[in-house]
């Protein structure tokens, strides 16, 4: 479903001298002797998930579905990224949609924690707190919250059906509180990391709270995941894609920028950050991954993009067949001189505003410019697009020599503010 297009890059090495690289890192994911080995269960996921819970998750959804006006979901990074990035990429950033969805346990702002606590008053609640390890702070903080309110508001027999966890299998501080106060759960598998989980409960039971179709999106990764086994670069556009960007950073381009025209699919972007910049981050090696909405941030970003310095390259996610469209009225007055518009769709706008901004980059900006194709917004799509890029950047890092599934330097800061905030 996804194609690549680099035929407006300059790629100062031959992608095809990348072959056999490749094909051993290919066979290492496979026989799961990589680097960061324990952690590539989601390779085969779309079709190894576990069937009978993605049947109590499709249950719990439509039970949230019925009863809740608003569903909170408490977690971060790995633990919520995802669920936003599909919700808001397949519903829009305004819907119809009687379901309010809250992301929370993402920040310690008490602004934002005081706000959203006001902003539940007198509505129905369901929380889904999303943690792995079950100790982040972030999360625990909001968790506790949200869940004092959930017991005082509706009693502490209703907030068992009211409160779901996902977390670990057996361990961890989530799972005993959860089966200590009786609480529902679901499991984010020992073998996938955080910002590799969209396709286990993490991101299914959000997702489908919200009204779309999980198996759907299932099907959309488990035809990416076929598409995506031969390792031939001929064939393979997600391995393209990684090797072109270890291309671009030895010719010198240290900065990625994943560019989008959709509002809505901006947090792609921001899920694509997480999952590059974790991933790939480490060891002083790495593309730093940027993003910007256009034309949006052509007013803003746009002239440092088109003549600042040229430390990067851009990859335009192109999608071929929006959400919606409307067509450009006519005005008999034609006092705003855009009866040249009359009658044209905006989308057709849109995509000339893609292609002349990609020609004044590529052709008088000399920026490298990959167009990543999606050919349209639904959720076959979004599995199929997530699935590329787990595959693209599992294999553009394990080029670099670097584990693709850990994040030894985000405990930095912790250890730091656990020290501040005089926990043992
Ligand atoms: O990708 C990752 O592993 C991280 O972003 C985690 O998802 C994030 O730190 C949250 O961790 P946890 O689920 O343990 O609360």
């Amino acid at each position: 479903m996804i194609t690549l297009d680099y035929t407006r890059t300059d790629l100062q090495e031959d992608i095809f001298s990348y072959q056999q690289k490749v094909n051993e890192l290919h066979q290492q994911l496979n026989d799961k002797t990589c680097l960061g080995n324990d952690y590539i269960g989601w390779l085969d996921w779309p079709e190894n998930y576990d069937k009978e819970e993605l049947t109590r998750i499709k249950e719990v959804a439509q039970e949230i579905r019925e009863k809740a006006d608003v569903l909170l979901v408490c977690g971060i990074g790995g633990s919520y990224l995802g669920a936003r990035s599909a919700i808001e990429m397949l519903q829009g950033l305004y819907s119809q949609n009687k379901l309010e969805i809250i992301y929370t346990g993402n920040t310690v702002s008490s602004t934002y924690l005081y706000q959203t606590l006001k902003h539940i008053e007198g509505k129905s609640v369901y929380l889904n707190v999303i943690s792995k390890s079950g100790t982040t702070t972030e999360t625990a903080v909001a968790f506790r919250l949200y869940q004092q309110y959930i017991v005082d508001k509706f009693g502490v027999e209703e907030s068992k059906k009211r409160i779901i966890a996902t977390t670990d299998k057996n361990k961890g501080t989530l799972k005993t509180l959860a089966d200590q106060n009786g609480y529902r759960t679901f499991v984010i598998p020992d073998d996938i990391g955080g910002r590799y989980s969209v396709f286990t409960a993490v991101g299914l039971l959000p997702i489908a709270a919200a009204g779309f179709d999980v198996e759907k999106i299932l099907a959309g990764s488990r035809q990416a995941m076929k598409d995506l086994s031969d390792p031939s670069l001929r064939n393979n556009a997600a391995y393209q894609y990684a090797v072109i960007r270890r291309i671009l950073q030895n010719k010198g381009k240290d900065v990625e920028f994943l560019v989008s025209y959709e509002p809505n699919m901006t947090m792609v972007s921001e899920w694509w950050k997480q999952l590059f910049g974790e991933s790939e981050g480490k060891e002083e090696k790495g593309l730093l991954p940027a993003s910007v909405t256009f034309t949006t941030d052509l007013h803003s970003m746009g002239q440092f993009i088109q003549q600042g310095t040229k430390c990067f390259f851009e990859t335009t996610l192109a999608v071929d067949t929006p959400l919606h469209d409307l067509t450009f009225p006519n005005d008999e007055s034609n006092l705003d001189k855009m009866n040249y518009l009359a009658g044209k769709s905006i989308d057709w706008v849109n995509k000339m505003a893609c292609q002349g901004t990609v020609a004044a980059h590529h052709e008088v900006g000399g920026i490298d410019n990959l167009i990543i194709h999606l050919p349209k917004i639904d959720e076959e799509n979004y599995g199929y697009m997530i699935y590329f890029f787990f595959k693209a950047c599992a294999m553009s890092v394990l080029l670099l020599n670097v584990n693709p599934f850990n994040q030894p330097g985000v405990e930095v800061y912790k250890k730091n503010m656990f020290k501040l905030l005089g926990k043992e």
